[in-house]
């Protein structure tokens, strides 16, 4: 009897146990979308639901960003120990771009602490992280990125992989698109940027601590090997409450993201998705020549003249386009040389929407190049005298090994009739110039100022003492000072100068440079030195310090004199009260006046009292004290100061191109008229 009741509560006992359990299975979160019509997803940036309900992260917009996620937060990790959950999601995706073999930059499968990642950057960060917080671990994200551009800064393998991502870029480990073939056990290569839909699935055994990637085409199953296995504890990465979603970006090429649908499974496996259910992609366009079989014999034959007649038309004519200059000597420069069409292809043909800006030499266009997708910047210098073309290039050449932080990066050239095109890495944030003048949209603090004078210092001091052979720079100013991604200062068109120079003749020497950075004794003798960039130099640290350009127009007759105000401030014992009010209160005092100073120790006169720039290295890094400059012989007296000789000519050239407009640009003068009037 007693037994009897023992087993019946025994039995209910296992009941309720029973029940328990499987509650506690159905409370595990699943999800299942064929499509994301009904899904009531978080999105953000320019991602969107179609209204046949493709998930379409970016549209084609450059440059931007869009986030997809689950509306609700899901618990993650056990709350009474604390470990992360095992976990598993199969998506498809399909990236279409406008071009065939290029597109940018890829999507993510993300798990993050928040919706949508907010202060994320588009571009190479894929909407995931900014430059500052990426391999932050106080960012508590998991991604696997399907990344369809190297990325150099964060170590990519190709274009074209797929990688596991903790808390930042650099993946933890990384693979070539590919799946196993569950038939034969052989390795296929996937291509990301296809167009075609593709499988995904991600998986994390929180018992063994592993993370599994398996990428397969749309109509073959799950292979049994995956191509990604890293084992890792998530536990300390993840919090305990968590989102999951997409995030992608574009780049500098139009392209769409799509998912097409989407499960997910805590502690099981997500549900397979049903294919026939998915929403359809647009078509791509092009189809057309299928039509034109359909169509009589007749018309064929005739249109088939036609095309032949004008495809060879084209062939003449693309082969004239694409005409470049190469002789003997050039060909041992291989690797420096680029091939006028790829330059053309990559800038889309010289468009206008590509130029970037213009300057002293040329126009300056962005491109991409086809072959390695690196962003770049053509500059396009014109030439009409072939002479002394050799030397130049051969210059230009061994320039180009020049590689420092602080230098634009020289990537070759190519050479066409009248022109000659110099390929540079492409520097994001532009010219320092526009962060200065003419009510910038953006100014930079002091902090940031300081960091760019102090790169270009060290640049030009590279340029002048680091390498085999001396290189002065001849025209050092803002507009020349490059920021890249990290705002480093990139001191660019090193160099270039040089290209009038060779092969004409030295009475008509042109001296090359900038108004208001031409130190005085190269006007007169129109012969560049280290210590005319040093002036150059002094000119520039003013200008980021004061904001101003070193010759501004006040009035019809009237101009102010950069170096000459800094001076009668610096007399009248308050220097600061030179500096830009863009850069507010907060600021180092002693770096200001350091800057200022170290601005009207460069701008004398006398080239013999300028530092050289190694000193000028110096005492921005603090290494050495800045002498009292009433010591240095500095004439009490501003005007004596500034252009004690030379200075009427200097005033008058300066008029005149100002009344040719030529205010703000490079200008050649002819020398042989300043020492005519000797
Ligand atoms: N490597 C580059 N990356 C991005 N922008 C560039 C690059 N080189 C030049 N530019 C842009 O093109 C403009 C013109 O360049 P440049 O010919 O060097 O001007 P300047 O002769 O006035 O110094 C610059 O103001 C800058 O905005
Ligand atoms: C998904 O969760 C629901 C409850 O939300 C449950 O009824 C269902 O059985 C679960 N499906 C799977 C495949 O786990
Ligand atoms: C892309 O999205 C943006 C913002 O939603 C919109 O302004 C733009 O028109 C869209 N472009 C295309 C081609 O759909
Ligand atoms: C959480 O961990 C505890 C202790 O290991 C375990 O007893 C419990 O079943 C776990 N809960 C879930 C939902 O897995
Ligand atoms: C936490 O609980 C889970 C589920 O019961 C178990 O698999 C895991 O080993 C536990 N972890 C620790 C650190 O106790
Ligand atoms: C995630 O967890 C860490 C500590 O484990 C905590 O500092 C952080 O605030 C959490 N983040 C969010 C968004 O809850
Ligand atoms: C980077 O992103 C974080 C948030 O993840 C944000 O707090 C920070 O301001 C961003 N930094 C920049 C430079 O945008
Ligand atoms: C597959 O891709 C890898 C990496 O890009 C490459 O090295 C390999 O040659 C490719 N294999 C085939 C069969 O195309």
């Amino acid at each position: 009897m007693f037994g009897r009741e023992t087993r019946k509560i025994a039995m209910l006992l296992k009941l309720v146990i029973l029940t328990l359990v499987t509650l506690a299975a159905a409370e595990d979160l699943n999800f299942t979308f064929n499509g994301f019509q009904s899904a009531n997803l978080y999105l953000d940036g320019i991602a969107e639901v179609t209204p046949n309900g493709l998930l379409r992260l970016t549209n084609e917009t450059k440059q931007n960003q869009g986030h997809g996620f689950y509306p609700n937060s899901i618990t993650f990790k056990n709350s009474s120990n604390g470990t992360v959950f095992s976990f598993s999601t199969t998506f498809v995706f399909a990236i279409r771009s406008e071009y065939a073999d290029l597109s940018g930059h890829g999507i993510a499968f993300v798990v993050a602490p928040t919706q949508g990642l907010p202060g994320a950057l588009p571009s190479q960060y894929l909407g995931l992280f900014n430059e500052s917080n990426t391999g932050n671990d106080a960012n508590h994200v998991f991604a696997v990125e399907l990344d369809t551009i190297q990325g150099k800064e964060f170590n990519d393998i190709n274009d074209n992989h797929v990688g596991i991502d903790i808390n930042g870029l650099h993946s933890k480990k990384a693979a070539s698109a590919a799946y196993y073939d569950s038939n034969n056990g052989r390795f296929r290569n996937l291509t990301l940027i296809s167009g075609q839909p593709m499988k995904v699935w991600v998986e994390y055994d929180g018992a063994k601590k592993q993370i599994d990637v398996t990428l397969a085409p749309i109509n073959v199953d799950k292979p049994y090997t995956p191509l990604l296995s890293l084992n890792l504890d998530l536990s300390l990465i993840l919090n305990e409450t968590m989102h999951v979603g997409f995030s992608s970006s574009t780049g500098s090429v139009l392209t769409s993201h799509y998912v097409l649908g989407w499960s997910f499974k805590i502690n099981g496996q997500a549900q397979e998705l049903l294919v026939s259910k998915l929403p359809k992609l647009p078509r791509i366009r092009g189809k057309k020549r299928l039509k034109l079989l359909t169509i009589g014999v007749p018309i064929l034959s005739v249109s088939l003249i036609f095309l032949s007649v004008y495809g060879l038309i084209y062939v003449i004519r693309r082969k004239g386009m694409f005409a470049e200059l190469l002789e003997d000597w050039e060909l041992e420069y291989g690797p420096q040389r680029f091939k006028y069409k790829e330059l053309y292809i990559a800038t889309k043909g010289f468009k206008e929407k590509e130029l970037l800006g213009s300057g002293g030499f040329g126009k300056v266009y962005r491109g991409i190049l086809p072959t390695t997708k690196t962003e770049i910047a053509v500059k396009r210098v014109s030439h009409e005298s072939r002479q002394g073309m050799k030397e130049f290039v051969a210059e230009i050449v061994s320039i180009g090994r020049l590689r420092h932080r602080n230098l634009v990066p020289l990537l070759g050239y190519c050479r066409r009739k009248g022109e000659l095109l110099l390929v540079y890495d492409y520097m994001p944030n532009g010219s320092l110039d526009k962060y200065l003048h003419d009510q910038p949209a953006v100014t930079l603090n002091w902090s940031q100022r300081f960091r760019v004078i102090r790169g270009v210092a060290l640049g030009l001091f590279y340029l002048h003492e680091g390498w085999e052979q001396v290189v002065i720079h001849r025209d050092v100013k803002a507009s020349n000072v490059l920021l890249d991604g990290e705002l480093n200062a990139r001191l660019g068109d090193f160099g270039l100068s040089r290209l009038y120079d060779h092969g004409t003749d030295p009475q008509t020497t042109h001296v090359v440079g900038t108004l208001g950075y031409l130190a005085p004794e190269h006007t007169r003798t129109g012969r560049a030195t280290a210590s005319t960039d040093v002036f150059a130099f002094g000119a520039f640290l003013l200008e980021v310090a004061c904001g101003r350009r070193p010759i501004e127009a006040q009035g019809p007759e009237q101009d102010l004199i950069l170096v000459d105000w800094v001076f009668s401030c610096w007399k009248r014992s308050n220097i600061l009260e030179a500096k830009d009010k863009n850069i507010g209160t907060d600021f180092v005092t002693e770096e200001v006046e350091l800057v200022l100073k170290l601005g009207l120790l460069c701008s004398h006169p006398e080239p013999s009292a300028r530092p050289s720039m190694r000193r000028v290295v110096q005492y921005l890094e603090a290494d050495i004290a800045l002498p009292e400059l009433s010591v240095l012989g500095l004439s009490s007296s501003g005007l004596t100061f500034a252009y004690p000789e030379g200075f009427d000519d200097f005033a008058m050239l300066y008029s005149s191109s100002v009344a040719k407009g030529l205010s703000s640009s490079s200008y050649a003068a002819e020398s042989a008229l300043l020492s005519g009037g000797r």
